[in-house]
């Protein structure tokens, strides 16, 4: 198989350097393009970045002479050397609807990242374990933007990448009907490290702008279904939730709570737990774990620094499952914020596009 050739909008930033160490050695796709904003652009990727390479890997030797391009200045001529592009920019929210709007005119498919399209109803939201069926509305979305191959699909929220599939293999059986969720969420997802965030060392703070509102609506897209030109949502369960920012490098921890119209044994949960298998692992894609949601029997575990780099960083990790008081049930999950929740969940949803041709030319 020839390989897809990629580019990474926004690779000098956190998520982007993510997508640029996932894509070193990918075995399908072939990482030829790394754009970012002028800063940027006429620098070698090892210059860009400089003191900024922020991931635990080292930065790959095959990235390190890429010379950088403008996102925006050499779109064009971006979009005519690659298959796709991801996009990992961070820019005003019209701003980055418009640019990857733009690389899908030129019909160059983007795999995003960014929340910008994340409610544009025929942009596809996808978490490919979950709902797969929804790249079905990218011909509708494609006769919106009048292109022949170019079209927009993007990942959800890092903070739900745990929970929702945990929740998952329970709703329609068991009719989940009500969760109260509280995340721990690490400081990459700020795009920061602790040296460049020095005041998140020994600290809590329980405000992440927008994060709750996401961690309950955007559920309710992926759960929703095609209909027609656009994706309708789920009207249940209803989901209330709290967000905080924790000293954790890596990984977002969530404590959930649930209740269902028919209200299963703790046996049945985690039976269809070790079960639960989706689209990824039947087609094998690259980047799919084996196991996607691996349940602990001890009762300090997950534990975000032992756990969050389970299978890649692309299992979601779950544990403290026991019966509540006020709710049925009450659990913790565990899931890589910057891998599962960002460009590893990005990839991942490309592998399914490209398995699926909506990559073809
Ligand atoms: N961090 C996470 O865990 C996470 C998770 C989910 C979603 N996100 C979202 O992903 C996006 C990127 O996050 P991040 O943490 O990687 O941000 P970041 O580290 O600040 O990186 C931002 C990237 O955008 C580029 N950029 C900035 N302004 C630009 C412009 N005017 N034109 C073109 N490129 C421009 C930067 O290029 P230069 O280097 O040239 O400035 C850099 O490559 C954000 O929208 C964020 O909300 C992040």
């Amino acid at each position: 198989m020839n390989k897809l050739k990629v580019g990474v909008i926004g690779g000098t930033g956190m998520v982007g350097q993510r997508f640029v160490s996932l894509l070193a050695e990918h075995p399908w796709f072939e990482l030829t393009v790394i754009a970012a904003s002028a800063r940027s652009a006429g620098k070698t990727y090892e210059q860009a970045v400089g003191s900024r390479w922020a991931l635990e890997v080292p930065m790959p030797e095959m990235a390190k002479g890429i010379v950088v391009k403008s996102a925006v200045d050499d779109m064009a001529e971006i979009a005519g050397q690659v298959d796709f592009v991801f996009s990992a920019v961070d820019m005003k929210k019209d701003e980055i609807k418009a640019l990857e709007e733009a690389y899908a005119k030129l019909e160059c498919p983007v795999v995003s990242n960014n929340s910008a399209h994340r409610w544009t109803p025929d942009v596809p939201m996808v978490v490919p374990e979950i709902n797969p069926e929804h790249l079905e509305v990218i011909p509708a979305q494609r006769k919106r933007l009048g292109t022949k191959r170019g079209f927009i699909a993007v990942k959800s929220n890092c903070s739900l990448q745990s929970y929702v599939p945990a929740l998952h293999p329970l709703k329609d059986e068991f009719g989940l009907n009500k969760i109260l969720v509280c995340t721990y969420q690490a400081i990459s997802g700020a795009g920061k490290t602790f040296e460049t965030w020095p005041e998140m060392v020994d600290n809590i703070i329980p405000y992440i702008g927008g994060e709750e509102e996401k961690s309950e609506q955007e559920p309710l897209k992926l759960w929703g279904h095609v209909d027609g030109d656009h994706i309708a949502n789920a009207e249940a369960p209803s989901i209330t939730a709290q967000c905080l920012r924790v000293p954790a490098s890596n990984g977002h921890m969530a404590a959930v709570f649930a209740s269902f119209d028919k209200k299963p044994t703790e046996e049945e949960i985690k039976a269809r737990w070790a079960a639960f298998s989706g689209k990824p692992q039947a087609l094998d894609l690259p980047s799919a774990p084996k196991q996607f949601i691996h349940y602990f029997q001890e009762p300090d575990r997950p534990q975000t620094k032992l756990d969050r780099n389970l299978e890649g960083g692309m299992a979601v990790s779950v544990g403290r499952l026991r019966p509540d008081t006020q709710y049925d049930y009450k659990f913790v999950c565990l899931s890589h914020n910057t891998l599962r929740g960002a460009a590893g969940g990005g990839v991942l949803l490309a592998e399914l596009l490209c398995a699926e041709g909506w990559f073809d030319r």
